[in-house]
């Protein structure tokens, strides 16, 4: 890198993408993991996918490996998957379910709570309390679970206290995973969220998305000022009338957090291909009809859409430098039967087909920037704002965490 990182923020040009070396330059990858994906508050998985005793599920971050475990007690805990004999990860699988932890290698084993209870021929003196399992931070809300790799977590009380109220209605501690997709997108994670915070693209790549899906920023309603038309408002009126928070709310340092009970096409009651339900057992007491999505977002990590019938999450996680893993769950009522009250195929078509067509759209993304010959361009004034907000809380991000002095030393 021939310039430095402050230097490249400091000279940012606003309403234009960023730099070349943002979206591919190791050190600034590693800049982004150590100031952001190591420090934060990130949505890891839904409740309802942990359901067994013992359930556990792999996550990777940069070069974090770590699992969500469930107790015998019903609690769900977070560890670094690395074995404290020698290191080896524990879980080899993404998924699974386990009556204790096991390493491969030498064997240690420990309780589902993390403790180490069984390693062989340590000696007389080996105290076993010494080595139980490292624990990342976990926090519980409205049946999402959300991680923290730092030592001191930051505050999450603030994003929860906005958010619940939002998630309470839609049930998703009685949710079941109905399906789960993961994909690698070959491409930064800051060109992921670009890609995903503007529907620009969408006419043009996504045309089962699109039957339900509103195009016009106007009723999608992306502005970043937080300005909602008429139409809008008139929507998360009738919406909270029936007791379902809907209407915009952004908080967070330089908006990191965002929600908002949107409205679909007309017509559009779920994302399927003929615009009806997705599931005839509703997930949630959301008793409107068309009450739409209501979109999440919270930086670094994920986006939701929550409906009257179903609910989606995606995470978004770093594996490289140019390489993105989105983890996309579909959940639905945990009585609904499949082949009964929802089709599977029915259920995830629009969905899969636009996690392939934006994972295509984010790899030409990342060859052309990948060019020497790119140069940032200018984003829309009517249909980027929300990539603009993205990439503002990106660089104030990075610019808070230097702190004044190391941006004037560097
Ligand atoms: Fe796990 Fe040896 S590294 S038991
Ligand atoms: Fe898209």
């Amino acid at each position: 890198m021939t310039d430095s990182l402050s230097d490249l923020l400091a000279r940012r040009v606003p309403g234009h993408s960023l730099e070349r070396p943002f979206y591919t330059d190791p050190e600034i990858y590693q800049r982004d993991l150590e100031t952001i994906w190591y420090r934060e508050w990130l949505f890891a998985i839904p409740v309802a996918q942990l359901v067994k005793t013992g359930a556990y599920a792999r996550i990777r971050i940069g070069a974090y490996n770590v699992i969500l475990v469930k107790g015998a007690d019903g609690v769900i805990r977070g560890f670094h998957n690395s074995c404290r004999h020698r290191g080896s990860v524990i879980c080899q699988k993404a998924e699974g379910t386990v009556a204790k932890l096991t390493c491969p290698y030498h064997q240690w084993t420990y309780d589902l709570d993390g403790r180490l209870i069984w390693a062989r021929d340590m000696g007389a003196d080996f105290d076993p309390s010494k080595y139980n399992l490292k624990t990342i931070h976990v926090r519980e809300l409205a049946g999402l679970i959300y991680i923290c790799l730092a030592d001191e977590a930051p505050d999450f009380d603030a994003f929860a206290d906005l958010a619940r109220p939002y998630l309470e209605v839609h049930d998703l501690n009685r949710a079941k995973v109905a399906y789960q997709s993961t994909i690698v997108e070959k491409g930064n994670w800051k060109l992921v969220w670009e890609n995903n915070r503007e529907c620009y693209h969408c006419a043009g790549t996504h045309p089962a998305l699109s039957r339900s899906f509103p195009l016009d920023p106007a009723v999608a309603g992306v502005s970043a000022d937080g300005s909602v038309p008429a139409r809008l408002q008139a929507h998360f009126d009738k919406c909270e009338a029936a007791g379902a928070p809907s209407k915009f709310a952004m908080a967070g340092f330089a908006g990191q957090y965002r929600l908002a009970r949107m409205p679909l096409e007309e017509k559009a009651l779920s994302y399927t291909m003929d615009l009806k339900p997705a599931s005839k057992r509703p997930l949630g007491r959301v008793t409107v009809p068309d009450a739409g999505t209501l979109l999440k977002f919270h930086y670094p990590s994920t986006w939701n859409h929550f409906l009257p019938d179903i609910s989606l999450t995606f995470r978004v996680t770093p594996i490289g430098p140019q390489e993105t893993e989105v983890t996309t769950t579909w959940l639905v009522d945990k009585d609904a039967v499949e082949g009964v009250d929802y089709d599977l195929n029915r259920l995830t078509e629009v969905w899969v087909a636009t996690n392939d067509e934006d994972r295509r759209i984010v790899e030409d993304n990342q060859l052309g920037i990948n060019s020497p010959a790119y140069v940032p361009g200018p984003y829309s004034p009517i249909m980027e704002d929300g990539v603009e907000q993205f990439v503002d809380w990106y660089v104030k991000t990075m610019l808070r965490a230097m702190g004044p002095q190391s941006v004037a030393a560097e």
